[in-house]
């Protein structure tokens, strides 16, 4: 099967752009570019998260003995430490364009509360201390890579913490007891907090980072015929914009099916960085959807008319409508059009037979307006007559065909039939490829060469 003109044109046009890539790398039909101010807003709830997690770190009983120069050692013992609260300070996040994301973490402070006991012979004195970690501060960079089944993973690359200054606050009036040992419990506090912040980091990392991740969609069902595949062709990518994420974007059939003979484009994004998140959706999206449709035979239609028949037989007709390839959509800044060629042809079905006689055949053409439409999770879209339909006979085995009137008949089951059956279809649409939670708003479109740009801003929701 032939695909449209365009499409091979724009797939020969595509193929020095691809071979640049380099072997089995191909274009994404899907590009989400998180931007600074997407990243950020991603950051703030990560923080929260790391606050949080922060807050539940495990300190460790601590015991030991400390020479006092007149009365010999003295043996301690902390137990039961907590923390009462962990403030974070400054956080700054910076983009390192082709390695990874940094954010660093100043001015935090930490609070930690516990029970002491002192042994001196027969002589044993407890109470209770508060502790304030000064000065904290942390920097970790990330990087962004894929997964053999197409997933977004993230690794710590590297992460360093110092603390600056530790005070500790015993209760009662033992000043001279403190000065005893409160060194010891001090640094020994300020090591604990310095190993366990990194290892709280990368533990977040593994345990919510990752598999939240991972609730990003490889392949989402369409419906009975198609999926679309949403497996990353590359690993994300940081540059000073943001962050990209390229995604196949390719729309398949559940069985066996014929390869789309087309490649995505290369797509250049604009430089917009208003809204939190940008999708560059390849007009290859749309047109390996037409490609698993058409050849599931979705664009056949098969139309029964007695009324029509009478005209030129006196037994019924049966038309059959169907593309002569797969309908190609082409984006031009602000349109999207399809030129679709349409086979028709008419048979008279055989009384008392189940076989069915060649009528005529035509070809139709015509512009078919495509609107695209977004909401907050779907794409979606309707087609609208651009043009008259014309007609070119390709054959008759009648001696007359009057094509005006044969127009208006087409006319008319476009109208009630063809476009009305379509665009229920094209109402349930695909889905964004978006993680757990996230849910876009105050969404932007605006049809680019080749692409559809779609702005929009990210809401975590809260379960
Ligand atoms: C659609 O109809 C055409 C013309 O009748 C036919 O050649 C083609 O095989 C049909 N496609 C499918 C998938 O049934
Ligand atoms: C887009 O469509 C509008 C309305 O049909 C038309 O006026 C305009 O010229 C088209 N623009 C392009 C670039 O084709
Ligand atoms: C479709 O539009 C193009 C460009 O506007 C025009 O050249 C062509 O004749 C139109 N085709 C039909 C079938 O109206």
């Amino acid at each position: 099967m032939m695909a449209s003109p365009y499409c091979v044109v724009a797939a020969l046009l595509l193929l020095p752009e691809v071979s640049r890539l380099g072997e089995g790398v191909s274009n994404p039909g899907f590009v989400a570019r998180i931007t600074r101010k997407g990243l950020e807003y991603a950051h703030q709830y990560g923080m929260a998260i790391l606050k949080k997690e922060l807050s539940t770190i495990n300190l460790p009983d601590l015991s030991g003995s400390v020479p006092a120069d007149l009365i010999g050692s003295v043996s301690y013992q902390c137990w039961s430490l907590g923390i009462r609260n962990f403030q974070l300070g400054n956080s700054h996040l910076s983009l390192l364009p082709g390695q990874g994301i940094a954010a660093s973490l100043s001015n935090n402070y930490m609070s930690v509360y516990g029970n002491w006991k002192v042994k001196k012979a027969f002589i044993t004195l407890q109470g209770t201390f508060d502790l304030s970690v000064n000065d904290v501060s942390i920097s970790v960079s990330l990087k962004l890579g894929k997964d053999k089944s197409g997933r977004p993973t993230a690794s710590v690359t590297h992460c360093s913490n110092s603390v600056g200054h530790v005070s500790i606050h015993i209760s009662g009036s033992l000043s001279w007891l403190l000065n005893l040992f409160h060194n010891v419990i001090e640094n020994k506090l300020k090591k604990i907090a310095e190993e366990k912040i990194c290892e709280i980091v990368e533990e977040l990392t593994t345990s919510h980072l990752k598999p939240y991740l991972r609730t990003l969609p490889v392949t989402l069902k369409i419906d009975q015929v198609a999926f679309i595949n949403y497996c990353l062709v590359g690993a994300p990518q940081v540059t000073s914009e943001g962050l990209d994420i390229p995604f196949k974007g390719k729309f398949s059939g559940h069985g066996r099916h014929t390869k789309a003979p087309f490649d995505a484009p290369p797509i250049k994004l604009p430089q917009e960085h208003d809204l939190m998140i940008y999708f560059a959706v390849s007009e290859y999206v749309f047109n390996t959807a037409s490609w698993v449709y058409y050849q599931a035979g979705h664009m056949n239609f098969t139309i029964r008319s007695e009324h029509l028949a009478k005209l030129y037989t006196n037994m019924e007709l049966e038309l059959e409508v169907s593309p002569e390839s797969a309908p190609c959509l082409m984006f031009t800044p602000g349109n999207v059009t399809l030129v679709p060629v349409i086979n028709i042809q008419a048979f008279t079905l055989l009384p008392d037979s189940l076989d069915r006689e060649l009528l005529f055949q035509l070809r139709v053409r015509t512009n078919i307006s495509a609107t695209i439409s977004v909401s907050s999770n779907r794409i979606w879209g309707s087609l609208t007559p651009g043009s008259k339909l014309k007609l070119e006979l390709i054959q008759s085995n009648i001696d007359f065909l009057n094509e005006q009137l044969m127009e208006s008949v087409l006319n008319y089951y476009a109208t009630y039939l063809i476009y009305p059956s379509v665009n229920a279809k094209l109402a349930e649409g695909f889905p964004f490829p978006l993680p757990r939670d996230i849910y876009l708003n105050g969404l932007q479109l605006r049809i680019h060469k080749n692409f559809l740009l779609i702005g929009a801003n990210m809401k975590q929701v809260e379960d």
